[in-house]
């Protein structure tokens, strides 16, 4: 039997807008699934843009003020899509009132910060489910296999890139993204976030690390309006950017593995170059998001000159099967949002979680505070998680 589950978004700007389409297409993709959900409110601080969305989307309110959506019994799931400070207080006001959330990265301004969601929600004895949409991706989970069963041999070393140019315009406008106290951290919380989280899902957990970080674009206009994602602005007061545009980390593992995270908003060039390359003592495997259903695959045991073949991600792989129906029928980002929301809601279905969960966001999040701690004093720091 199939019961409806209310759920509610808050903050509809980009990911708003995602993590709304992907509950809308989960009956589409997950058929199965004894959970359907039901949009029953969003929530949105710029006027009109939550009316827009319940007319738009068919969620049966639109408010203002996300505490409604706390104090309403009709809502047991959440979407929390607001910028960075205001996920703590929003995290643990809902698991506390009792719903499951889905939040999204980096979960807060700092380790303290998804410490503390993570502790109300096992509190609540709520599910949460995290925005690390990366690790979804079907070829991600398979070469997440491939490496765990040894076929690339011992990993050795590991090179993780997340370059982007959504930050290069000199007209970008300075949103929340780039004041400390609304956005914390810059490229580290936007993108570094899912690097770490992709290294630990891949190899484990990050034990210590070095970094160096730096602002390129130092100063931006204000926005003389209400935004949403990377908005363009002219004519808007200048204003300092308060946190980094780049980090560059050197990363020793539990296993023994090396590796470098390298993380940019501001590369020209660049759209979305997001991936990793994995050697081990056999073989070494690549993924690249702009290709994101392919992994180049080195394997055998001629070690020199040894091949690399393109493998496509097919039915067998992750949640492929759930889209497509064969190998190298493409998939898209919004499709990892689908996957997620799937195991959100079979997460809350099963009362077990699947997928990336808070404890994954407390990881990641301590990974970039010992980054920042490193940057500062140019020292090699351990990532404490507790
Ligand atoms: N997983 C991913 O790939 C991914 C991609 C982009 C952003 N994100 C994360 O998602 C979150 C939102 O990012 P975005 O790109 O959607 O930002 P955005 O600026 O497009 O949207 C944020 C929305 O929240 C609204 N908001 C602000 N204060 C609010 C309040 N008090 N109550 C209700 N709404 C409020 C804003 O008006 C805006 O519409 C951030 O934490 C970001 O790090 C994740």
């Amino acid at each position: 039997m199939v019961e409806a589950l209310g759920v509610a978004v808050v903050g509809f700007g980009w990911m708003g807008r995602v993590h709304t389409q992907a509950y809308a297409r989960l009956p589409h993709h997950y058929p199965r699934l004894p959970l359907r959900p039901r949009l029953v409110t969003v929530a949105e601080e710029v006027p009109g843009r939550a009316e827009e969305a319940a007319a738009q989307f068919g969620f049966a309110r639109a408010v203002r003020d996300w505490r409604e959506v706390a104090a309403d019994p009709r809502v047991q799931a959440v979407s929390i899509t607001a910028p960075n400070f205001l996920h703590r207080e929003i995290g643990v006001a809902m698991a506390e009132a009792g719903k499951h959330i889905w939040i999204e990265k980096p979960v807060g301004l700092s380790a303290d910060d998804a410490r503390a969601v993570a502790d109300a929600v096992a509190k609540a004895g709520v599910q949460g489910t995290v925005g690390f949409n990366y690790r979804n991706a079907p070829a991600v989970e398979t070469a997440r296999e491939l490496i765990a069963s040894g076929e690339i041999g011992a990993v050795t070393h590991v090179r993780i890139r997340l370059f982007s140019d959504y930050a290069a315009h000199p007209d970008g406008a300075l949103t929340w993204r780039y004041e400390r106290e609304r956005g914390g951290s810059g490229v580290l919380g936007d993108l570094a976030s899912h690097g770490a989280d992709l290294a630990r899902f891949l190899l484990g957990d990050i034990t210590s690390l070095t970094a160096d970080t730096a602002v390129f674009v130092p100063e931006r206009a204000r926005p003389t309006g209400a935004t949403a994602g990377h908005a363009l602005a002219s004519g808007g007061e200048p204003g300092p950017v308060e946190n980094e545009d780049y980090v560059n980390c050197l990363l020793r593992f539990a296993s023994g593995a090396r590796g470098v995270l390298e993380a940019c908003r501001v590369s020209v060039g660049e759209q979305n170059n997001y991936g990793f390359e994995v050697h081990g003592t056999k073989g070494a495997v690549f993924w690249d998001f702009r290709r994101m259903n392919e992994l180049a695959v080195s394997r055998g045991t001629t070690y020199q000159n040894q091949p690399v073949s393109t493998v496509y991600a097919g039915p067998g792989d992750g949640e492929f099967g759930a889209f497509q129906p064969g190998a190298a029928n493409a998939m898209g980002y919004d499709d990892l949002k689908v996957i997620e929301a799937y195991r959100f809601l079979r997460s809350i279905a099963e009362g077990t979680p699947y997928g990336a969960t808070l404890a994954d966001a407390v990881h990641s999040a301590a990974v970039l505070d010992a980054t920042a701690r490193s940057a500062e004093s140019g020292a090699w720091v351990n990532v404490a998680v507790s």
